[in-house]
Formats: C-alpha cells, sequence, structure tokens
C-alpha cells in the first residue's frame, strides 16, 4: 500500500510562493495501476518526484509498505530509490553509449546482482516488454521511440520495485504506440504485481485505470473516473 497523508510541497522563488503540492491524501493498493492527470503547471512532476523521493517534501508524509520515506535517511533513500521504485520518463532517459541490453542490467549492477542473472533476467525483461533479440544489442540511438520507451520500462523492472513511477511516458509517441505503452504498463501491473503510478495528459488513457487523480493547482481535487 502507498499511502500519501496532508502532502504540501511549496517552491520558493523571489517574493512570489508556489504550493505545487498542496495538502494531498489518497492511497493506492498494492499492484494498482493509477493516472495523475491535470493542467500542465498542477502539480503533477511534482507529486511524483515525491513519490519517488527524487525531492522532500514541506510538510506531510509518504508512507510505502510500512516505511514513511519522508523520514529516511539519505543513505536509505539512495537504497529506496535503487531498490524500491522504477521510473520511466518522457524522454526515455537511457544511457546512450549503453545497448538496451546494458541499459536493462545497470540498476541490477547498482544492486549488485551477479552478472549471469543480469543477463537472463535483462534478456527476459526485453522479451517480456517486446523487444526482438536483434534490437536488444542495439544502443538507443538505433531504436525507434517505442522501442526505446519499451527498453526503459524493462529497466524499471530490473530490481523488482514495489512501485514504478512514470511521468508521461507517451508523451513523445504518436497515438498508437502510446497506446501500446501504455498497454504493457497495464498488463506489466497485473502480471509483476507492481504498483504504477503514470502522470497523463490523456483523458481517454487515464480512464482505462484503475484509479484517476485529478490535481487542480497543487490539490487533488478528485480521485474518481473522469
Ligand atoms: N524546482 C522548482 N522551483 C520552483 N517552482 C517549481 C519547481 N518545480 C515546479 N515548480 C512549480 O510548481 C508548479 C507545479 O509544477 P509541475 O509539478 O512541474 O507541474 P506539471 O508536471 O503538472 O506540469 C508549477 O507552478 C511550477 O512552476
Ligand atoms: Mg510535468
Amino acid at each position: 500500500m502507498l499511502e500519501v497523508k496532508n502532502l504540501v510541497k511549496t517552491f520558493r522563488s523571489g517574493d512570489t510562493t508556489v504550493i505545487a503540492a498542496n495538502d494531498i491524501s489518497f492511497s493506492v493498493p498494492d499492484g494498482q495501476f493509477a493516472s495523475v492527470v491535470g493542467r500542465s503547471g498542477s502539480g503533477k512532476s511534482t507529486l511524483l518526484s515525491l513519490l519517488g523521493a527524487l525531492d522532500l517534501p514541506t510538510s506531510g508524509s509518504i508512507v510505502v509498505g510500512d516505511r514513511d520515506i519522508t523520514k529516511m535517511r539519505d543513505h536509505e533513500l539512495i537504497g529506496y530509490r535503487g531498490r524500491s521504485i522504477g521510473f520511466v520518463f518522457q524522454s526515455y532517459n537511457l544511457v546512450p553509449n549503453l545497448t538496451a541490453l546494458e541499459n536493462v542490467m545497470l540498476p541490477m549492477e547498482f544492486a549488485k546482482t551477479p552478472k549471469a542473472e543480469r543477463i537472463k533476467r535483462g534478456k527476459s525483461l526485453l522479451q517480456e516488454v517486446g523487444l526482438q533479440d536483434d534490437q536488444m544489442g542495439r544502443k538507443p540511438g538505433r531504436l525507434s521511440g517505442g522501442q526505446q520507451q519499451r527498453v526503459a520500462i524493462a529497466r524499471a523492472l530490473a530490481n523488482r520495485p514495489q512501485l514504478i513511477l512514470a511521468d508521461e511516458p507517451t508523451g513523445n509517441l504518436d497515438a498508437t504506440t502510446g497506446k501500446m505503452i501504455f498497454d504493457l504498463l497495464h498488463s506489466l501491473s497485473r502480471k509483476e504485481k507492481t504498483t504504477i503510478i503514470v502522470v497523463t495528459h490523456d483523458l481517454e488513457i487515464a480512464g482505462k485505470t484503475d484509479k484517476t487523480f485529478h490535481l487542480d493547482d497543487g490539490r487533488l481535487v478528485s480521485n474518481n473516473r473522469s
């Protein structure tokens, strides 16, 4: 279970204070596929950064499993980010000089997984996300956007995280490819029993998730179907 309580994040720029997360509370049961929608600037990326412990909240708590990540020390946070969370970004963020397979193996290397197992799991994950054998040895520059995002999703799953956070994962893809990537995330949340939270502009896509959170000016205005 992911449980967010009274989460507040403010940014100060010059004389003004922006309340990017304004007293947000919600929970997501394990294995659910949830979406976050809202117009640009409504606080979607801020919320995801807080959930992934890439940034600290001003106040409030985020309990993942049985641990409040807002109270973790630095070395615990590094462990949390590396082992419990998988990130998927709009711009894929693959390492350009590593092959697809090496990109997926990288987080397992940080987690000190033995090499033989890294290769085995890397290949099996790439197969699972639909990459062809001959594409696994290619560097990102020789893969299409959709293929790169498949690699990024496989990489996010590498250390069997409890939670996958995806910030507009289909934002750079055409509609058809975007739908395929979304369906892939959906089926993975079921199969790998991973909680997935995905930010999207596409209300049609959001309507297919188990739960939708609507943000408006940093506030959670509803957590019902759109
Ligand atoms: N590092 C930052 N410093 C100052 N303001 C920020 C920062 N990050 C986000 N904001 C502000 O917080 C609000 C929410 O931003 P963001 O979470 O990126 O929205 P979204 O992802 O929904 O477009 C915006 O007003 C944005 O300008
Ligand atoms: Mg954003």
